[in-house]
């Protein structure tokens, strides 16, 4: 949610946090500060400012009216205490020395206050992060050096956190914790760096390990001790990243989300092409064997939003192409049902960040009732993918909009490619089928790139229906999943209200709704329930909602007699056209939002990489 970097070398710090901070601005866009420790001793510089990064960078004069080499950076999602120069991040100590960005909760922080404050410790803000400041400083009070203060405090804390901290007494140093909240420690020449999200610090090296829960660090421009829980010293994997710079910016695109839509076909090709070979799938480094899959009695899919949306689909075809029960439940549900999961359980836990609180507390969940967990994650490292018995990346490339694009139809691809591969396995599928479906996917990027071509219709359609206030997404089968995510894109950047509902549902209550001016979305690729479909746009036509219909071309001609209008995508194999249906829709959220003069890539209320429950 909030985004953290920190720097210590030699250059001066206050620009590379704020750089940093731009390319996290994604994570949280209500505030943004900056704390570092001045050249030469003395106080802390703290500097804060509610609203969007720049009202900072304005203030600083990009970083310019800010000397020393040493600090740290935040930009906020609020969750303790509204937006405002008092909550924003860094939170400092009585005595103004120490210095805290955090992510995460600390849910104890009401207790820690209060027995601070009867120790006489006056406290500015609302927020939870600050009894950090306040009690490393407390903690420091026999002498005890940072990194002992700091440790005393994890011990004392409750919670999710990562957290930077600086002090004004230990100049060159800064410290890093971690527990349920990505951090990612950054490896430079004479220069040492922290962040939450690899994005922040790729422009200033691609050496990086990642925090394990529990583990503590020292940064210092000479390199970066790592502990654990014990305070033992902790030998690091240093990985390199291979993600292109470029591919965090915008590259002359108005919007990420634009961007991210557009780089879809690119990025099939490489979540999927590498993992075709000779007609069969390949997955690599593919550890399950295949013992354990032929043993395997049901599959649970465990998600949130969009990913959860992924499952709702890979429900319908994984059962289709291996007729064994698949359930799809939210991850946020998930944690806390006693869910019906054993050894015989593959559970799929499906992310793009690999850092979403709630799919990470049901993975442990799942896990500590025995199942196997399969992941299908976007960032490497993070810490679902690192939790995981069997990681298949989606390859998508670093995804900043918050509304997810390329990691959707990347994670769909990745789980059918995984349903093809299981079905070999378990003989549940005709090879003659899955061959079938294999070759569609060899000519799948290039008719991504036809929908794409075409997206002056869904513009079209979007200038005629941006303002209504109801949209209902309504569909059957692997269409009602789609709806589901067609819905979702609406409403969390445009802000019109939408729902999506299966079509046979209608007549059992939403249908009282429908008036004269309702825009419903009725999406009919599923091919073999076509006539039904055609079926319920009359119902809703006959009263008087307007309905935009999506199917495949081979059909657009007959939807088109129903429907007042119609958008057509190449035909395809069946299990491959969600793939393609989902872009018109993406395309038709981001038309709306633009023509309703949203803040596409920072939509209200949001933030990528939901790391708190
Ligand atoms: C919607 C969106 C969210 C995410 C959800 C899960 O456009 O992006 O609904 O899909 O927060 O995030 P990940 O996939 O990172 O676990």
């Amino acid at each position: 949610m909030c985004g953290i970097v920190g720097y210590t070398g030699k250059e001066q710090a206050a620009p590379i946090l704020l750089d940093g901070l731009s390319r996290l601005e994604y994570r949280g866009y209500d505030s943004a500060g900056v704390a570092v420790c001045p050249e030469g001793g003395g106080s802390l510089c703290v500097h804060k400012a509610k609203g969007r990064l720049k009202v900072l960078c304005d203030l600083l004069d990009g970083g310019a009216a800010v000397k020393g080499t040493v600090g740290v950076g935040h930009t906020r999602w609020a969750t303790h205490g509204a937006p405002s120069d008092e909550n924003s991040h860094p939170q400092v100590s009585r005595s103004g020395k120490i210095a805290v960005v955090h992510n995460g909760i600390i849910e104890n922080y009401g207790e820690l206050k209060d027995f601070l404050q009867g120790q006489g410790v006056p406290f500015t803000s609302e927020t939870d992060t600050e009894v950090v400041a306040q009690l490393v400083e407390y903690f420091q009070r026999d002498g005890a050096d940072l990194l002992t203060a700091v440790g005393r405090c994890l011990r004392r804390i409750e919670g999710a956190y990562a957290l930077g901290i600086v002090s004004a007494d230990a100049p060159g140093q800064l410290i890093a914790a971690r527990k349920d909240s990505p951090l990612i420690l950054g490896y430079g020449e004479g220069c040492s760096f922290l962040a939450s999200d690899v994005t922040a610090i790729l422009r200033f090296t691609r050496r990086v390990s990642y925090m394990d829960d529990g583990e503590v660090a020292v940064l210092t421009e000479e390199g970066i001790a790592c502990y654990d829980h014990l305070m033992q010293p902790v030998e690091k994997e240093i990985c390199r990243v291979d993600w292109e710079i470029d591919a965090a910016e915008k590259g002359g695109y108005e919007h990420f989300m634009f961007k991210e839509i557009m780089e879809q076909p690119e990025a099939l090709r490489r979540a999927v092409f590498p993992r075709i070979r000779e007609g069969e799938v390949f997955l690599e480094d593919f550890t399950l064997p295949e013992e354990y899959l032929r043993s395997m009695r049901s599959i649970h899919i465990v998600a949130c939003g969009s990913s959860y949306h992924v499952g709702v689909v890979g429900k319908y075809h994984l059962e289709q192409m291996l007729r064994l029960p698949v359930e799809v439940t939210l991850a946020s549900e998930f944690r806390y049902m006693d869910p019906i999961v054993d050894q015989r359980t593959l559970v799929i836990v499906i992310s793009q960040s690999g850092e979403t609180l709630d799919s990470m507390a049901a993975l442990r969940e799942a896990r500590r009732r025995g199942a196997k967990i399969l992941s299908i994650v976007n960032v490497a490292g993070s810490s679902i993918a690192r939790e995981s018995d069997q990681v298949l990346y989606t390859w998508a490339g670093p995804e900043i909009a918050v509304a997810t694009t390329k990691a959707y139809s990347t994670q769909l691809a990745v789980l059918n490619l995984l349903g093809l591969h299981m079905s070999r396995v378990l003989g549940s599928m005709a090879a003659e089928e899955r061959r079938a479906v294999l070759e569609d996917f060899r000519t799948l990027p290039e008719k991504l790139e036809k929908v794409l071509a075409n997206r002056d219709g869904v513009q079209y359609y979007a200038s005629q229906y941006f303002n209504r206030e109801s949209v209902f997404y309504i569909g059957r089968n692997v269409d009602y999943a789609l709806g589901l995510e067609g819905s979702l894109k609406l409403k969390e950047i445009s802000y019109v209200h939408s729902e999506a509902y299966a079509s046979g549902e209608l007549k059992h209550g939403t249908i009282s709704l429908i008036e004269p001016g309702t825009l419903v979305v009725a999406l009919g690729t599923c091919l073999r329930l076509f006539d039904k479909a055609m079926s319920n746009i009359l119902e809703v036509r006959t009263r008087g909602g307007d309905v935009l219909a999506l199917t495949t071309e081979s059909r657009a001609a007959d939807m088109a007699k129903n429907a007042n209008g119609v958008i057509a995508i190449p035909d395809a194999h069946p299990m491959l056209l969600p793939l393609l249906g989902v872009a018109p829709l993406q395309l038709f959220a981001y038309y709306a939002a633009l023509m309703r003069g949203c803040d596409i890539d920072r939509p209200r209320n949001l933030a990528k990489s939901v790391t708190v429950e």
